[in-house]
């Protein structure tokens, strides 16, 4: 199916092992589809690849042409078995799209119809990696490919579930290759991406953290950390109570983690707490640009907007405002003929 040559590369990370250095955390590469057919001749599809949660390219669904966010994410398109498919994918599409119809005729389905597929692998340390495809019609699961077996399995009990199982089984040169591009080219793939995204797929951005207090009534007293900013997206964040770390129970609520726009997380953590109970309390956030460091900002109980984080923001200011004056101060007295154009600099 491949030839020798290519075989030869693909193995080559795992003879030199050395060469180039192995993400430390498992790493999910994913293509996901989505095939909007509002009608028997009419068929909408999008698309986007994502490493992680790092989106490497889109689809565009007027003229299916690729969109790369990232020069590097163009580069590692360019190398392994991707240099061999990109040139077929709209080849793919076109097959994907007249496969639904003729689903869609042989099951007498109504329009509009919704399919959703997402394909890739999962990368972990050692090196073993897990390939997946799932589809899905109207928001619903339908069927699963499982790679080890080479075979799919319908996901629910629907006639249409059974037609597709039983159709996509048929095509074995196709499952065959299936096998081989989940098992051996999306991981290796994983690897390119890396060598050649490195900054951006292992940049880190500082957690904020703000404690204020809300008091729905006079008898209960709400403390919010909230923790903004910060990528990767795994994160901890606990309450300390006098010192000790308060266990989740009724008393806290922490939100999902959600996305901001640019590609940094937030969170917030609720502690309900009496109004004067005479306890210090404490937001304590961890993360991996923390280092072994921790985050502590301490809950000022006689005023409840200003917080620690506020006031070290303020104390840098005053300090990058004084050192600038400073850097002023010395160039005009050492060199009293500059225009002001430098001088923004500060
Ligand atoms: C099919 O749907 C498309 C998109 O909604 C529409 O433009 C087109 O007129 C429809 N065609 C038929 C035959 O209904
Ligand atoms: C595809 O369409 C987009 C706009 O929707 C356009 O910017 C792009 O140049 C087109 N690409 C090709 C290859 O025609
Ligand atoms: C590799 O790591 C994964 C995830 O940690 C684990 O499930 C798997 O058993 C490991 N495989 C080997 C061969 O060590
Ligand atoms: C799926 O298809 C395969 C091959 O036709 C068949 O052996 C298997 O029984 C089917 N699975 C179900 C649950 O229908
Ligand atoms: C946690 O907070 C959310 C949003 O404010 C709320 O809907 C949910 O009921 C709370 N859960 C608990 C256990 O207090």
């Amino acid at each position: 199916m491949l030839p020798p040559h290519l075989l030869l590369f693909l193995f080559l990370h795992l003879l030199l092992p050395g060469m180039w250095a192995d993400p430390e955390e498992p790493q999910v590469f994913q293509l996901l589809h989505t095939g909007l057919f509002a009608n028997v001749s009419s068929a909408e599809v999008s698309g986007v690849a994502l490493l992680e949660d790092v989106p490497l390219c889109a689809l565009d669904p007027a003229n299916w042409s690729l969109h790369f966010h990232w020069p590097w994410a163009r580069q590692a398109a360019a190398e392994g078995d991707m240099e061999k498919l990109l040139p077929h994918y709209k080849h793919f599409l076109r097959s994907m799209v007249r496969y639904v119809q003729e689903i869609a005729q042989q099951a007498k389905l109504d329009y509009p119809l919704v399919i959703q597929i997402r394909a890739g692998c999962v990368l972990h340390p050692n090196r073993t990696s897990w390939g997946f495809i799932d589809a899905g019609e109207g928001g619903k699961d339908l069927v699963t490919f499982k790679v080890e077996r080479q075979r799919w399995e319908p996901q629910q009990p629907s006639q249409l579930a059974v037609l597709v199982n039983r159709s996509l089984n048929s095509r074995k040169s196709v499952t065959g290759l299936l096998e081989h591009l989940l098992s051996i080219s999306c991981p290796s793939q994983i690897l390119i991406l890396h060598r050649y995204g490195r900054a951006a797929l292992e940049r880190q951005e500082l957690p904020v953290a703000t404690v204020f207090a809300r008091t729905p009534s006079p008898a209960q007293l709400l403390l919010v950390c909230r923790v903004t900013g910060f990528y990767p997206r795994s994160i901890s964040v606990a309450w300390l109570r006098d010192g000790q770390e308060v266990p989740p129970g009724p008393d806290t609520n922490t939100s999902a983690i959600l996305p901001n726009a640019d590609l940094t997380y937030q969170l917030r953590s609720v502690l309900a707490v009496a109004p004067h109970d005479g306890h210090s309390y404490a937001c304590r956030v961890r993360h991996r640009s923390l280092g072994t460091r921790s985050l502590l900002i301490p809950w000022e109980n006689r005023s409840t907007a200003p917080t620690i984080s506020i006031a070290i923001a303020v104390l840098l200011l005053v300090a990058a405002f004084s050192a600038g004056g400073f850097w002023w101060w010395k160039r005009r007295k050492g060199d009293q003929g500059h225009t002001g154009e430098q001088e923004f600099i500060i």
